[in-house]
């Protein structure tokens, strides 16, 4: 069996890194167009590095939390395909011992040069000044796909998804493409699908099964099924006491 997870803000929620669309999330504070477009790094690209710093030093305070460590328990244990794909910057399905993570949104804990590629673990802090230890250009900027520029990894990841036999949507609200139209691919391709989620996301219908709750208590619950063979296709609308 070939499992392919896609992965949101909300499995970071409770690591307590914020997400963007919920009440008090990231879009609520900042506008997109001020600090995660290319235009709004040419025009300002000191507020958009202060953006990413404060952002960079909540990472380091977090942990990975219960469902990042399930996670990477079912790709350990299970014997068929698995890709965790995810749309999160943050390091934590890394740090809990996924191997097979492709990142598609990029990698805060990485800088990159925009004039020759280079890549390499981000400072505590960056600036506008900061130059390439391989080109000295001063066009260093966090490694990361910004609203307009192309995601990473997508053929492999469509390719993951055309071939899966169970699709997970864990933790994202689905009103981000090309992520959000994955399930729905998974789905015409013949997987059973389930979304993980505290509120139904934007492409809920598209699940064959829709479980409400926190990330820390659901993932590890679900996992344990799959684990144990039970992960059925209800396709009922479950809440928490599920
Ligand atoms: N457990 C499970 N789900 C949760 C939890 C939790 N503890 N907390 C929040 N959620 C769910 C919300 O119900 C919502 O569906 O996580 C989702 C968070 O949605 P968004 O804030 O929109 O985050 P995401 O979908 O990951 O955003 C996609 O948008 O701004 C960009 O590049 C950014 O990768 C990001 C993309």
């Amino acid at each position: 069996m070939n499992i392919v997870i896609l992965t949101g803000a909300g499995i970071s929620a409770e690591s307590g890194l914020g997400t963007f669309r919920d009440k008090d999330g990231l879009w609520t504070r900042y506008r997109i167009e001020d600090v995660a477009t290319p235009d709004a790094y040419a025009r300002n690209p000191a507020l958009v590095h202060e953006f990413y710093n404060l952002r960079r030093h909540g990472l380091r305070a977090a942990v990975p939390n219960a469902a990042h460590f399930a996670l990477a328990d079912l790709e350990r244990r299970h014997s068929g395909g698995f890709l965790l794909v995810t749309q999160n910057v943050d390091d934590l399905h890394q740090r809990a011992g996924s191997q097979n993570v492709l990142a598609m949104h990029g990698q805060l804990q990485n800088a990159l040069c925009a004039g020759c590629g280079h890549v390499w673990p981000a400072p505590d802090l960056m600036f506008p000044e900061d130059r390439c230890a391989c080109c000295d250009a001063p066009l260093c900027r966090p490694d990361l796909v910004w609203f307009g520029e192309d995601v990473r990894f997508l053929d492999q990841i469509i390719a993951a998804t055309e071939k899966a036999d169970l699709f997970a949507l864990i933790g994202t609200s689905g009103n981000v493409h090309p992520a959000a139209g994955l399930m729905e691919l998974a789905r015409e391709c013949g997987a059973a699908t389930v979304e993980i989620n505290l509120e139904p996301s934007a492409v809920a219908s598209a699940a064959d099964r829709v479980i409400l709750g926190r990330a820390t208590e659901m993932v590890p619950r679900w996992v344990a099924d799959i684990l144990s063979g039970q992960s059925g296709g209800s396709h009922r609308m479950a809440g928490p006491s599920e």
